[in-house]
């Protein structure tokens, strides 16, 4: 955790308030491998990583409180919950979500002070969303004895982007902010929600993200219609999602449906295996397999799954040609944000070297580079 961010947070909330607040750490997330199976309650591998959000709260000093987010210098007012969700914007949004799903749930805790600020690059594709909403509610949970579990908040959180926000996201960002482990890798099964803390030894290798800086006009439009696609096809095959089908079935209906959506049913059954794969690697210690299944990720997603783009194709070339990069692969949503590199400690000033002159000059776009660990999930921050 990055103690500076810490310490700012809580100095900025005792000068605002006056009083000792609660701290909370709240993480953004990688996934290792497992991309759009999610919501097709398949396989995905992410973590949590060391980059997040620290989120000091307290009691409401008057009225309905007053919350403030430092990093963008804002502050907001929290009146009643606009009915509009064309009024649902920014980060008040994901706040006020979570309100919304407590009242249904028939809580309404009392107002509270809040301060927060992050280390998560915005845009990037890290899951910022997911860690605040998961700091909120753990904050809320925390000062007002709501009695949720971990296991609650997270489907809170996601209820919250999902009903509220409108963005029709699976449920890996809020477990994987929430249930992160120090060291350790998440293999989550998304039909039963029954997870797995996996060690990873990297032995000399590191995780590292090269971010793009770009996010094409159609990344939310495709991801509602890749998962209509799937459903579809699932309902066709009288299955309640992909995860119940075999290859077999879908060559059944190969001929009566788009080759293009075939594909992509495809993909999501093939990406589900090589999440499995991806867990016994990572048991045995098997980094150059893993690396092999991210590069075979990447490739489905940019040609069955078509999410990928020419930024996160180039890089992902450029690390397959260079020395100590065993594996590569688009991350999140796709049309945009990071690719994901495991890359020996002692290639990653090549590699950095190489991408930035040449993204440079093939894009006019300036890279950004961030090296990641696993970290924990969503806690309090002991005072010191
Ligand atoms: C976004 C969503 C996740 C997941 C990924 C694709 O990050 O928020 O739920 O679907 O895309 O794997």
């Amino acid at each position: 955790m990055d103690q500076g961010l810490i310490n700012s947070v809580r100095s900025s909330f005792r000068s605002q308030f006056g009083t000792n607040p609660v701290l909370i750490w709240s993480p953004g997330r990688i996934n290792i491998i497992g991309e759009h199976t999610d919501y097709n309650r398949g396989f995905v591998m992410p973590a949590a990583i060391d980059r997040g959000i620290v989120m000091a709260m307290g009691k409401a000093a008057e009225g309905n409180g007053k919350w403030i987010a430092t990093y963008v210098k804002e502050v907001f007012s929290p009146g009643s919950l606009p009915s509009h969700p064309e009024n649902r914007k920014g980060w008040q949004a994901y706040l006020m979500g979570i309100h919304s799903e407590l009242g249904k749930k028939g809580i309404f805790p009392d107002p509270v002070d809040l301060v927060f600020s992050g280390n998560i690059p915005p845009g990037a594709g890290l899951s910022s969303s997911a860690a605040l909403e998961n700091a909120f509610v753990y904050g809320l949970n925390e000062i007002y004895e709501l009695g949720l579990s971990p296991t609650d908040m997270v489907s809170i959180s996601h209820a919250a982007e999902w009903d509220y926000v409108g963005v029709k996201c699976g449920i890996m960002d809020q477990y994987a902010s929430m249930f992160g482990q120090e060291g350790k890798a998440i293999f989550l099964d998304c039909r039963s929600m029954v997870s797995e803390m996996i060690p990873a030894n990297l032995e000399g290798y590191q995780w590292l993200l090269l971010d793009t800086g770009v996010k094409h006009n159609l990344a939310d439009s495709a991801y509602n219609q890749r998962r209509e696609v799937c459903e579809a096809i699932a309902t066709r095959l009288g299955a309640n999602s992909l995860r119940e089908l075999s290859v077999e079935q879908l060559e059944q209906i190969r001929s009566a449906i788009p080759a293009a959506d075939y594909q992509k049913a495809l993909y999501v059954l093939e990406e589900n295996e090589r999440v499995l794969r991806a867990r016994e690697a990572i048991k045995r210690n098997d980094l150059k397999k893993l690396g092999e299944l991210m590069y075979l990720s990447h490739k489905g997603l940019a040609e069955q799954y078509a999410v990928s783009c020419e930024e996160l194709d180039f890089l992902v070339d450029l690390a397959k040609e260079t020395e100590g990069v065993l594996g590569a692969r688009m991350m999140g949503g796709g049309f945009g944000g990071c690719t994901l590199n495991l890359v020996h400690e002692n290639e990653v000033q090549t590699l950095l070297k190489k991408a930035l002159n040449s993204y440079r000059e093939r894009f006019d776009l300036t890279l950004k580079d961030y090296p990641v660990r696993f970290a924990s999930g969503c806690c309090l921050v002991k005072s010191i």
